[in-house]
């Protein structure tokens, strides 16, 4: 055994069975604790709603949390410090505010609560009857005018708007980088849309038994020695593909 990079995605990825929850928690603690194996977050939750989460559900504490699908990294979820470094890399080809004036045309689109809005994510909630129609248009509204903005649409209602440095993908590349664990010693877990981005690099990948048709379908499409997907749920999902790729 030796020490790996855990990264999961919290709801119904890592969160969503909780005797499964226990039982996965018992082995990444004690995988930690022998190893140094690295826990990683990766939501689509702000950091408000993660801490709402980490009250209800026995969550071990992570080596780090990268929350709002990738657009914020934090070292320690106590202190409200996103790393400095992490938001330079996002700055880049991106402005907020014009992105958010090109996007008001688009009546389908509703706005995500204030808590779930920041510097680098704008979110809206598009229903999944014309989303494909309305993403087309949006992309092409913003690539008109320079934008190389990164649209992600989850779980048949969520989407989106990320700069194009921006994803759980890259966020979790970033992480690599800088605690220096090759992409071989890590894997990603993931159920819906906005975990796609876990899946593309060269990482392995675990997506859970419930994933949402997005992923699967996903899935079907680009399938490839790397990927899991599980016959499981949830955290029990997750516990398969570890043992399947021998890091438990
Ligand atoms: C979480 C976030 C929301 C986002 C969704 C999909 O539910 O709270 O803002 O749109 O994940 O990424
Ligand atoms: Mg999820």
């Amino acid at each position: 055994m030796k020490p790996f990079l855990f990264v999961t995605d919290l709801d119904n990825t890592l969160v969503g069975d909780d005797p499964a929850l226990k039982t996965l928690n018992q082995h990444l603690a004690k995988h930690r604790q022998e190893y140094g194996t690295k826990i990683v977050y990766a939501t689509g939750r702000s950091l408000y709603l993660y801490r709402l989460l980490a009250k209800a559900k026995l969550l071990l504490s992570p080596d780090a949390l990268i929350t709002s699908v990738g657009t914020e990294m934090y070292f320690d979820s106590n202190k409200e410090v996103c790393d400095p470094e992490w938001e330079k890399i996002l700055s880049q080809g991106w402005n907020r505010e014009e992105i958010v004036s090109i996007a008001s045309k688009f009546e389908d689109l509703q706005f995500q609560p204030d808590s779930e809005q920041n510097p680098f994510k704008i979110s809206y909630y598009l229903a999944q009857s014309v989303s494909e129609k309305v993403i087309n248009k949006l992309r092409t509204a913003l690539y008109d005018r320079g934008y190389q903005v990164k649209l992600i649409y989850s779980g048949g209602q969520d989407l989106d708007l990320l700069p194009p440095n921006g994803d759980k993908g890259l966020a979790v590349q970033f992480l690599r980088d800088r605690w220096n664990i090759a992409a071989c010693d890590t894997v990603t877990c993931g159920d819906s849309g906005n975990d796609v981005a876990l899946f593309i690099g060269e990482e392995k990948g675990i997506i859970v038994g419930n994933a949402k048709p997005e992923l699967s379908q996903w899935y079907r499409e680009n399938k490839h020695e790397s990927l899991y997907f599980a016959k499981a749920a949830c955290a029990g999902g997750i516990l398969e593909g570890l043992k399947y790729f021998n890091f438990v």
